[in-house]
């Protein structure tokens, strides 16, 4: 059987964080192995929000670097930036035409978003018809995305039934693929981590800041040599489980259980782990950084490629639909 479509769209949003690499670049590496992989950043969707056009310059290159530097392989992914390929704008518009009002009125994601102050823009609201969009458009089969964009999933599904109801076969059903297996990743306060809390460890960056984020994740009073039993609770202690192995982590535990080791060595060791652990990342990084006529090339190539199946696409939707 020929491997599956898999699609997904990173949001060109600032400086990553573990959350956002435990919860979805690792995934998403991970997933090269298992089809044909198409990622792409999205800057449309970003406009709905982000009114400064030389931070999105920024960010999205800041995506480019990150994703590479930590593992997106070009020679087997097509990775490229939404708005290389602007016959997706197209496509929103032929679905917004089968697109109820209700279907979007529904959406929690809108709702969220403008209860936090967002300005309610006309895009905002349309926001899931672009993402049926970048979806529908390259035959997409499986969509790896977080719990929250689950609704943009089953909006995606109904809109391409609904076309296809009016106008013919024409698009494929996505299905999503929901990573309820990975954990939310605490922040160093204990709330979920996330840049909305201001509770965050950034993956990349100079060491004396980020060893002051590790070093300030918070603990209980107790000293090195009391027992701590209930060492499981601890936050450095679940964020050391996500980057060491398993015997790694059950030593730190017995260590803290027995009264052998303190939050403060715990703490000083996870920051050593996760340093370790992105240093590959970090040179990669850095060599990128100093290529970026490279970077635009993979993503020059990336959007040729997505840009050949999106033509087919579009113009199967409009000969189907009387456009053609
Ligand atoms: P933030 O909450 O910092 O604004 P985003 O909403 O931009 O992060 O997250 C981008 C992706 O990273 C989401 O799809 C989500 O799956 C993942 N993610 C973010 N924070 C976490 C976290 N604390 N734990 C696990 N996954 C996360
Ligand atoms: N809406 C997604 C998010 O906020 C990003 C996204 C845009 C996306 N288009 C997509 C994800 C298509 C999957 C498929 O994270």
């Amino acid at each position: 059987m020929a491997k599956p479509r898999i699609l997904s769209g990173i949001q060109p949003s600032g400086a990553l964080h573990l959350g956002n690499y435990f919860g979805m670049m690792k995934p998403s590496i991970e997933l090269q192995q298992k089809g044909e992989c198409f990622y792409f950043i999205a800057d449309y969707h970003s406009m709905t929000s982000l009114f400064d056009a030389k931070q999105r310059r920024q960010n999205v290159l800041d995506v480019a670097l990150d994703f590479l530097s930590l593992g997106i392989d070009p020679e087997k992914t097509v990775f490229f930036r939404q708005s290389d390929v602007p016959e997706v704008t197209e496509l929103t518009w032929l679905l917004s035409t089968v697109t109820p009002m209700g279907l979007l009125e529904r959406c929690h994601s809108y709702k969220d978003k403008t209860a936090r102050g967002i300005s309610p823009n006309h895009a905002l609201f349309a926001y899931p018809v672009l993402m049926a969009a970048d979806i529908l458009i390259y035959d997409s089969n499986i969509v790896p995305v977080g719990q929250d964009q689950k609704q943009h999933l089953e909006v995606t599904r109904d809109i391409a039934i609904k076309f296809n109801q009016t106008y013919g076969e024409t698009f494929v059903l996505p299905d999503p693929m929901i990573r309820s297996d990975v954990a939310t990743v605490p922040g160093t306060d204990g709330q979920k981590m996330s840049k909305s809390y201001g509770n965050t460890i950034e993956i990349f960056g100079s060491q004396k800041p980020i060893r002051k984020k590790f070093m300030g994740i918070v603990t209980d009073s107790r000293g090195p040599d009391e027992p701590k039993p209930d060492a499981e609770k601890n936050l450095a202690l679940q964020m050391y489980r996500l980057i060491a192995s398993e015997s790694e982590y059950q030593e730190a535990f017995e260590k803290l259980r027995d009264g052998k080791m303190g939050y403060g060595d715990l703490k000083k060791t996870l920051f050593q782990a996760c340093w370790d652990h992105f240093e590959p990342a970090r040179k990669k990084r850095e060599e990128l950084q100093a290529n970026l006529d490279y970077v635009n090339e993979i993503l020059k190539k990336g959007a040729e490629k997505a840009r050949t199946i999106a033509t087919s696409v579009v113009d199967r939707a409009k000969s189907n639909s009387g456009l053609k």
